[in-house]
């Protein structure tokens, strides 16, 4: 059986999965019908992360072919070598060095990590930020079985470093799962779109915008090119700029990087980008319909890398590197990655290749996943030649 969205048919869930949704969607409803609308930001935060029903926090099948998408890491360890080779110029110049993961996903990237700087650069810990308690047993089984002797490097923490620390930090695909608040254009100005409860379902309704929110997307948006037309809708992360301070605040030394699908303002804000960036999957089938199948769904909006160097510089970290995913993983040594499976068995080097073509062409990954590096307190020499960042400085873009 399927059910039709707007723009996409879905497979029907089975029963058992069918019920954590609709006590999801009861749970939203309460929240509702105590309060009126709720935010978008506040409905993304229940679908994804409710305790128990939420998309991260049911212990469902998220990744690879049985679950809803995939990430760099999940298909295979290229992603991790390249970034080991980024690792490993900032741990020369560190010395001793702590790793500190944000959103570890099914620990495929803390593993193959460990396992590439163990032969350059060896972290004297691997640290791993994650809200989900599931993922975080999933993590733990990935490094049990991978890297069982790098196991006692490896912890979780519930809370970002509260001392200070030197090292890398790592998000790879986390700041699009960061909740948003979304907005719409009408004749009136801009409105807040909340989340009401109808006789169908979940439902749009338009609200006015607290002074706050309205303040942000005004300056968001100013200095942008050409209007926005009514029914224009898009999103705006508001906490960002606090998330980032939490997360980072502690790093006194080294370099914090993002990698994620997203735009420099002026793009993401497109007028021809009508109704923004939010996507879901489901099956590995993209919608723009976040009712459907609540707690079932991945719910995720494209990162403004501009709105994140914004954030860097009120935190006091620069921004030492904006280029595109193919670019970074070339200017950490793809080709001499690449070589080093000219050894395999012809089996493995043809998925190799496969892998290294998801990952770099542009209609896959490649141009879609920017990277952006973030410093604190690193050497002028070393924060302008970052090895991921020398073919390509994007930074005029932002
Ligand atoms: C799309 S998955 C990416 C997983 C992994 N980084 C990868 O590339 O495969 C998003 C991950 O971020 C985690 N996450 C989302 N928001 C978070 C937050 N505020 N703090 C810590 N982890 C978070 C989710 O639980 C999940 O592990």
């Amino acid at each position: 059986m399927v059910t039709e969205t707007s723009n996409v048919i879905l497979p029907e869930p089975p029963a058992e999965l069918k019920r954590i949704s609709e006590n999801l969607v009861a749970a939203i409803r309460t929240k509702i019908a105590a309060s009126g609308p709720i935010p978008f930001s506040e409905y993304m935060e229940m679908a994804l992360y409710e305790p128990g029903l939420g998309y991260y926090s049911a212990g469902l099948q998220k990744f690879g072919p049985a679950g809803d998408f995939v990430t760099a890491p999940m298909l295979g360890d290229v992603f991790a070598r390249c970034l080991a080779k980024q690792i490993e110029q900032i741990a020369n110049e560190l010395g001793r060095y702590e790793i500190v993961e944000v959103g570890a996903g099914n620990g495929n990237l803390a593993a193959d990590l460990l396992k590439a700087l163990a032969e350059y650069h060896a972290p004297l810990n691997y640290r791993i930020l994650e809200r989900s308690a599931h993922l975080r047993q999933v993590q733990r089984e990935t490094l049990e079985r991978e890297v069982p002797q790098w196991l006692d490097k490896v912890s979780w923490i519930d809370e970002p470093p509260a001392t200070s620390w030197q090292g890398v930090f790592i998000a790879n695909e986390v700041l699009d799962a960061l909740t948003v608040e979304r907005f719409c254009c009408t004749s009136e100005g801009i409105r807040q779109l909340c989340v009401a409860d109808g006789p169908d379902g979940f439902t749009w309704q338009q609200a006015a915008c607290p002074e706050s929110l309205h303040q942000k997307i005004e300056a968001t948006l100013s200095g942008l090119d050409g209007t926005l037309a009514e029914g224009y809708r898009s999103e705006v992360n508001t906490s960002l700029p606090a998330w980032l301070q939490a997360v980072t605040g502690s790093l006194q030394k080294g370099l914090a990087l993002f990698i994620d699908y997203g735009y420099p303002r002026h793009e993401y804000y497109l007028p021809q980008r009508r109704n923004g960036t939010l996507i879901c999957h489901y099956r590995h089938r993209a919608h723009d319909d976040p009712f459907m199948y609540p707690g079932l769904t991945d719910i995720s909006t494209s990162v403004d890398f501009t709105a994140l160097a914004e954030a860097a510089d009120s935190c006091g970290l620069e921004v030492n590197g904006y280029t595109s995913q193919t670019m970074f993983l070339l200017g950490c040594g793809l080709e001499e990655v690449i070589n080093g499976f000219q050894l395999l068995p012809e089996k493995d080097r043809i998925s190799k290749n496969i892998e290294v073509r998801k990952l770099t062409l542009p209609g896959e990954m490649g141009e879609r996943f920017q990277v952006m590096a973030l410093g604190r307190g690193l050497p002028e020499h070393l924060s302008e030649q970052f090895r991921g960042f020398t073919l390509t400085d994007l930074r005029y873009r932002l």
